[in-house]
């Protein structure tokens, strides 16, 4: 595994505050970051020079970070770094191991995107002209005629009515690049992910492609001189969605790490998948025709647009009463812990493009499905066994299979197959899954086989060993699967193992039953705490009590 792994999450509008939707994307990005780290034997956080590139981070330009900055009396910049400070700070409470966190108004990123729209100039595929649309206000957002026709005028997201606007303005030559567009897509399958999202963006570049508005006019109104400027035309600056997505490029833009581009794979919502899918790669396109200062800039290697969290059956809403904010995030996480919580949102996501609902009830009955009666009750009663039966010391064990009894150890392999497999493609909640499976097939094994009832007759020892023996090797295999999600937990349960894995293992050979990282024949295994206390499904959703007076 020798290449490089550069994964980006969109850059959040830095008005809005952390809410479930910015913490899931950036949390599933963080559990994959977290195996792609294993894939090549590094430890989370890295302790040395890293492949592995997990960048997150805020989107600053938007024109309405001026109104609420000055309606919350602040100036743009001093709101903006509050705003980002607290982004920061969600992340880090959900256990994000980014690598960098880029804000669009830092001098490492506006003083590099006049540069790149500069080469785009000089080579004609950003010329000036005048424009006349349709807007979305609060998308910040052109529509075309025909979408804001279906659309009745309003905001599909908002449903606030969209306005009409003319303007001088720079226009990126989009239309040059449709059928070089069309190519990759139609050509690569992995290009674009979901496969749903690939053919709706493939339906729409078959309709053609216009040039596109890429810059805003700066007015006397304040809110117009956010922004950075149109190189060489000051009246001019860079139209927010531009600017943002130059980003992934920046932060890399430097002798140290142009290694990492191209993107690995680009991580975002559905919303923006357009952007990502089309405009992008476009730009990217142009900026390496530009000329020989650009001929690194490759295309990246795959965008992903995963679905929608809604909450309580219906999309989230404040008046509602049903919006997921971080409060609620840190209230769930409190009561069940943080793993748990990362867990849910990455077993139950719309990562595969349909949307997730989120629920006290759902969250209560994965809780204790797969961690308090799964992988905690699990471990819990082997760890008890060895304790009670072997006096904490790892008995030898057999692999070979029992006759009628489910084969665990081959399950496990199976089960490193497809975790392996299941990274491939960059999916980080069916990697997760195979320590499901396997704490399932533990639970099969010990119903099966039932060493309780063995462990009372003494001749019975070395059969009962051979069994809690091969329970504790499957235990520790899918404690690797599940340690990127759930970091913590499986922390303590290596702890009370002794199991960590040593530096530089690498996840293939973790994941090896009775490999190199094995549990050794007397090693401690210790009884512990249980991981996950079991949940009542009766208590109230946590923070939503009535506040108290
Ligand atoms: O669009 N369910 O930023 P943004 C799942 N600044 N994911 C959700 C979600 C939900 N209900 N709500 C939001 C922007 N998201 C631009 C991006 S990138 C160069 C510029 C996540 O703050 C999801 O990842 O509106 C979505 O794409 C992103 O937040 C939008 O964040
Ligand atoms: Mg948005």
């Amino acid at each position: 595994m020798p290449n490089p792994y550069y994964l980006t999450t969109p850059i959040y509008y830095v008005n809005d505050r952390a809410h479930i939707g910015h913490c899931y994307t950036t949390t599933i990005a963080d559990v994959l970051a977290r195996y792609q780290r294993l894939l090549r034997g590094e430890s989370t956080p890295p302790t040395g020079p890293s492949e592995v590139f997990l960048l997150t981070g805020t989107d600053e330009h938007a024109d309405k970070v001026v109104t609420s900055a000055a309606a919350n009396g602040h100036t743009p910049q001093a709101w903006c770094d509050r705003n980002a400070q607290a982004f920061r700070e969600a992340f880090a409470f959900m256990g994000v191991s980014f690598t960098d966190f880029i804000r669009t108004t830092e001098p490492r990123h506006k003083d590099r995107v006049p540069e790149y729209v500069a080469a785009l100039i000089a080579s004609g595929d950003i010329y000036k002209g005048e424009y006349t649309g349709w807007y979305d206000e609060g998308q910040e957002e052109y529509v075309t005629e025909s979408a804001a026709r279906d659309a009745g005028f309003k905001s599909v997201i908002s449903g606030r009515p969209l306005v009409q606007r003319t303007e001088a303005c720079y226009f990126f030559r989009l239309s040059k690049y449709q059928d070089a567009l069309r190519d990759l897509i139609e050509n690569n399958a992995r290009f674009i992910r979901p496969n749903a999202r690939r053919q709706e963006v493939l339906g729409r570049l078959r309709q053609g492609l216009n040039d596109v508005p890429v810059s805003r006019p700066v007015t006397d109104d304040p809110a117009t001189q956010w922004g950075i400027r149109i190189p060489g035309d000051p009246s001019h600056r860079v139209y927010v969605w531009i600017d943002a997505l130059f980003n992934y490029l920046t932060v890399v833009d430097t002798p140290e790490r142009r290694r990492f581009w191209p993107a690995s794979l680009h991580l975002i919502g559905k919303d923006i998948l357009w952007f990502h899918a089309v405009i992008w790669p476009a730009l990217l396109l142009a900026l390496r025709a530009s000329g020989p200062a650009y001929e690194w800039v490759a295309l990246p290697r795959s965008i992903f647009g995963h679905g929608w969290w809604v909450s309580n059956g219906q999309k989230m809403s404040k008046s509602l009463g049903n919006f997921i904010d971080l409060e609620r995030l840190q209230a769930y996480a409190a009561r069940y812990s943080l793993d748990a919580l990362r867990w849910h949102l990455l077993s139950q996501g719309p990562l595969g493009g349909t949307d997730a609902d989120f629920s006290h009830d759902k969250f209560v009955e994965v809780y204790n499905a797969d961690l308090a009666n799964g992988v905690g009750n699990c471990v819990s009663r082997v760890g008890n066994m060895i304790e009670k039966y072997f006096a904490g010391a790892m008995p030898p064990f057999d692999p070979a299979p029992l006759a009628g009894v489910i084969d665990v150890p081959g399950v496990c392999r199976a089960a490193a197959a497809d975790a392996l497999a299941a990274l491939a493609e960059d999916d980080p909640a069916g990697s997760a899954a195979q320590g499901a499976r396997i704490v399932r097939a533990v639970d099969e094994f010990i119903g099966a086989t039932a060493p309780f009832k063995l462990a009372k007759d003494p001749a019975n020892l070395a059969q009962v060993g051979s069994i809690l023996g091969v329970c504790a090797e499957a235990l520790r295999v899918a404690s690797v699967l599940f340690a990127p999600a759930m970091p913590d937990k499986m922390g303590a349960l290596w702890r009370t193992w002794t199991c960590a894995p040593p530096p530089g293992a690498t996840l293939a050979a973790l994941l090896e039953f009775g490999g190199p990282h094995a549990l050794r024949v007397g090693q401690r295994i210790a009884k512990g705490d249980n991981l996950f206390q079991r949940a009542n499904p009766a208590d109230a959703p946590p923070g939503a009590e009535p506040a108290t007076p």
